[in-house]
């Protein structure tokens, strides 16, 4: 598979610089060619000796080399391989590479290459949660960066959390599958959506590997999200902002820790997760009946921003505008609720009931009302104020609140939020 592929290995200044000198070997055992560059902080970690040894080709330091100009220059160097690893990605190059930065080597090829560039972040958990690092994450991603890690776990620095580099072994799976990602992307789109798939975007953003592990291994796992639309008559609607993100991210997070996943999706414009099974809905009522036919499971997910009311009668025809008339006034009877129906079923209720609170004001104190009003188990709170970003941007800043109180987390990307939601449910699972 990767015989013959030519690697470019960016190797960045961080304690995990020495798992890149396996990840080498790995690749050379596979056949493939590296050549590598290490950043003047990565020499603090690994030495040029021992990377050019593995890789048995010269190692490239500086942008200003005349040497190697002569031999390979910079752009040259960019050019010449099928795919570019940055590994350990340090968040100085992840923010150098998100803001456009080239200012040495490392960074200077990766705004020059043509080729795909795959990031295996390492980082103590604070540089990893910082607001700075999470807002170049959702830059990267949204420039077509592809992603391996970071892993949950203990830290050379002795804290515990998100940021350790991703094992080498499972680098080298996410360059097979990055190289290979044209002709596997098909099979792995699984869905039985009857509007067409929306070809996945270049941003590439769905193949970004989440939390890769077997926390929900045979967990059962339905999500709904979006918005749901309400006919008016048959050209309009009633609506609202909501984009999705946040629900598609915990549907691609489960999935990569093994959930077999049923995303029932109101209408969005966003490209359905692989290995998941997404069912399109448009109202609130037919978003229900999805979610009753994909029970039973063991945990549901109520992330979709179903609207509360819809038209007490849908006009068979387009309302016509008469000029000069009263404008038609629209009479709203209440929408199914779907998160308490779920959590107040005597049959099949999932042992997990999750659901997401969004709120404009006093956000915690209306959320701990709706988790008891609703019955459900864990309510995801997040302030949704157009100040906030939250209804279609990549940030969320939510707090958890559950029987025994309230967890705040900060300012994350919707995708790192989708992670540790994950995280706590597979560690739900393991105590229950
Ligand atoms: C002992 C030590 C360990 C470090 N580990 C990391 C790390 O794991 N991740 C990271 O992003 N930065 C780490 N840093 C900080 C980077 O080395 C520093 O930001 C450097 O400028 C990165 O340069 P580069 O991105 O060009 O490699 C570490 C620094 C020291 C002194």
């Amino acid at each position: 598979m990767l015989k013959d592929k030519r690697i470019l290995l960016i190797i960045g200044g961080g304690i995990a610089a020495y798992k890149s000198l396996e990840l080498i070997r790995l690749l050379r055992k596979a056949e493939a060619s590296v050549h590598a560059i290490l950043t003047s902080a990565g020499q603090h970690f690994v030495t040029p000796l021992s990377v050019s040894a593995l890789c048995e080709a010269r190692v490239f330091t500086d942008l200003f080399d005349l040497t190697a100009e002569a031999e390979m220059g910079h752009i040259e160097l960019s050019r010449a391989a099928d795919l570019v690893v940055v590994a350990p990605a340090t968040a100085d190059l992840m923010a150098k590479l998100a803001g456009g930065l080239a200012n040495d080597l490392a960074s200077t090829t990766l705004l020059a290459t043509d080729k795909a560039v795959l990031m295996a972040p390492a980082m103590n958990v604070r540089m990893w949660t910082h607001a700075a690092t999470q807002r170049n994450l959702v830059q990267l991603i949204a420039d077509g960066v592809l992603f391996v890690g970071p892993d949950e776990g203990p830290m050379a620095c002795g804290e515990y959390g998100p940021g350790r580099m991703a094992e080498p072994a499972d680098i080298l799976q996410a360059i097979t599958a990055a190289l290979a990602d044209e002709a596997v992307r098909p099979a792995l789109v699984a869905t039985s959506t009857t509007v067409p798939v929306p070809k996945p975007s270049p941003l590439r953003a769905e193949s970004l590997p989440a939390l890769t592990s077997d926390a929900l291994q045979g967990v059962r796992v339905v999500i709904t999200s979006g918005p749901t639309h309400e006919p008016i008559d048959p050209v309009r609607y009633i609506a609202n902002r909501s984009s999705g993100k946040q629900g598609y991210a915990i549907a691609r997070a489960a999935a990569a820790a093994g959930a077999e996943v049923t995303l029932i999706s109101g209408p969005v414009q966003l490209a359905p997760p692989a290995g998941v099974e997404v069912v399109q809905v448009e109202s609130a009522r037919d978003m229900l009946n999805a979610v009753e036919l994909a029970l039973p499971a063991q945990v549901f997910i109520a992330a979709a921003a179903v609207a509360d009311w819809r038209t007490a009668a849908t006009a068979g025809q387009k309302i016509k505008k008469v000029p000069g008339a009263r404008g038609p006034t629209l009479a709203l009877v209440e929408n199914p609720d779907i998160l308490a129906s779920i959590a107040k079923r005597r049959k099949d209720r999932p042992r997990l009931v999750i659901g997401f609170a969004a709120e404009t004001e006093e956000v915690v104190t209306h959320a701990k009302t709706k988790r008891v009003r609703k019955g459900c188990d864990w309510i995801v709170a997040n302030d949704v104020t157009p100040a906030s970003g939250v209804m279609g941007g990549d940030l969320n800043t939510v707090h958890i609140i559950d029987n025994s109180g309230v967890e705040s987390w900060p300012k994350l990307a919707k995708e790192e939020v989708a992670r540790r939601l994950i995280s706590r449910i597979g560690d739900y699972f393991a105590a229950h």
